[in-house]
């Protein structure tokens, strides 16, 4: 039987809160919008989409993983899309996670706490405005909850109705990600849990929820949000939101970091040292992180936090086919993520695991196993976004790493 779920546990956030005031970068131009102020009140009276239970449970899986007692997986595709919310797809999604989850506790025989990259990663941080396609010069996509993926200036507005078009979408997807939850097998530790980006502040604000019994205030649009490598700017709008939420929340951590913000950002995001509070993901590329990695690691461990280091081996990792799509090969990214363990074990800290964009289908996006080269990758091609590896390409990944 599904868990039941109590979502009344919590009520609505009255008050303004502050860090909506801050900069921030990647946001939605669309506040001149007839609706907004409806829309914006609609989500804010909306039922959570996770229950508090939940995310605690997930918090105490994580934290398991920050005392080096378990392992953790984050997977899914890089932007999903309101055409996918069906059982089906949904199912094959939950059961991918699960398959390569089962091959990690395999080879590491320790729990793997597994969380998807579903049911809300639906915002895109991107370099550029605009792109350019097949010649024409558009808005960029940025994730359905923002704009379509239609190369059309029209759909390329930035439309605050979808916002409501996400929150559904991702009830109709956590709903059937929880029907998989009794039927979990023993070396994986609960969940599968569901993880986003919280990249629009509009939508996430307008999901904090706190906790009567506690006065706690909970992100209840995800149990795992994390923040992103082009928004985690200490004194900026996500860091201060994720500051004041209860959830474990990630971090992106890229070539740039340097070990004093990171330690800065630990103190933010994680005062109280607790385990599982705080993931910290790094996506240096398989060069930077050989020089990038270890005196923050260094630094982090000085500073006494106790946080999940995983490693997103692909972000660093994208080029540019002759073709013009972007890819990545399996070996570059075999090469960081073995780089990220051994330098995490060599600094006596734990490797919990990896952070990959990944499909349940047989896509042809990311070169290596059954796609030998860049001609091969317009056979099955269909990312909204970044490229994404193959159930076999991720297996072989875990199998090289681990
Ligand atoms: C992503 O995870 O799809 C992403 C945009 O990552 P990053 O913030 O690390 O660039
Ligand atoms: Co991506």
């Amino acid at each position: 039987m599904p868990q039941t779920v109590k979502l009344t546990e919590f009520t609505q956030t009255q008050t303004a809160a502050p860090w909506m005031t801050l900069p921030a970068t990647q946001q939605p131009h669309w506040h001149h919008h007839p609706d907004y102020d409806l829309i914006e009140a609609e989500l804010s009276g909306a039922l959570p989409l996770v229950a508090h239970s939940e995310i605690r449970e997930a918090k105490r899986a994580l934290g398991l993983a920050a005392l080096g007692e378990a392992r953790v997986l984050q997977l899914g595709d890089c932007a999903e899309s309101f055409s996918d919310v069906d059982p089906v797809t949904t199912s094959g999604k939950v059961r991918n996670i699960g398959r390569i989850a089962s091959r990690l506790a395999e080879r590491t025989g320790q729990q793997v706490a597994r969380f998807g990259r579903m049911a809300g990663q639906y915002a895109k941080p991107r370099s550029s405005n605009f792109e350019t396609i097949d010649g024409v010069d558009l808005p960029s996509f940025r994730g359905e909850l923002v704009n379509s993926f239609e190369p059309d200036v029209f759909a390329r507005r930035h439309d605050p109705e979808r916002m409501l078009q996400a929150y559904d979408a991702s009830a109709s997807v956590i709903r059937e990600v929880r029907a998989h939850w009794s039927g979990s097998v023993e070396e994986l530790s609960g969940g599968p849990w569901v993880a986003h980006e919280a990249l629009v502040l509009d939508y996430e604000n307008a999901l904090i929820r706190t906790d009567e019994r506690t006065g706690e205030q909970f992100l209840t649009s995800t149990h795992f949000p994390w923040i992103g490598e082009r928004t985690r700017q200490l004194e900026n709008a996500h860091v201060s939101m994720f500051s004041a939420i209860a959830n474990p929340i990630g971090v992106k951590v890229g070539p740039t970091a340097d070990p004093e913000t990171v330690v800065r950002l630990c103190q933010l995001l994680d005062p109280r040292h607790t385990p599982g509070r705080l993931t910290l993901i790094v996506r240096m590329g398989r060069e930077d992180i050989h020089v990038a990695l270890a005196p923050i690691v260094r630094a982090v461990q000085r500073a006494g936090h106790p946080v999940v280091w995983i490693s997103d081996p692909m972000h660093g990792n994208t080029v540019t086919a002759e073709s013009g799509r972007k890819t990545r090969h399996v070996t570059h990214i075999i090469e960081e993520a073995t780089a990220f363990r051994h330098i995490l074990e060599t600094e006596g800290a734990h490797a919990a695991g990896l952070h990959l964009e990944v499909a349940a289908t047989d896509v042809t996006e990311c070169v290596g196993g059954s796609v030998p080269d860049e001609n091969a990758l317009s056979a099955r091609y269909e990312t909204l976004c970044d490229p994404r590896l193959n159930p076999e390409q991720a297996l072989g990944v875990i199998d090289s790493v681990f």
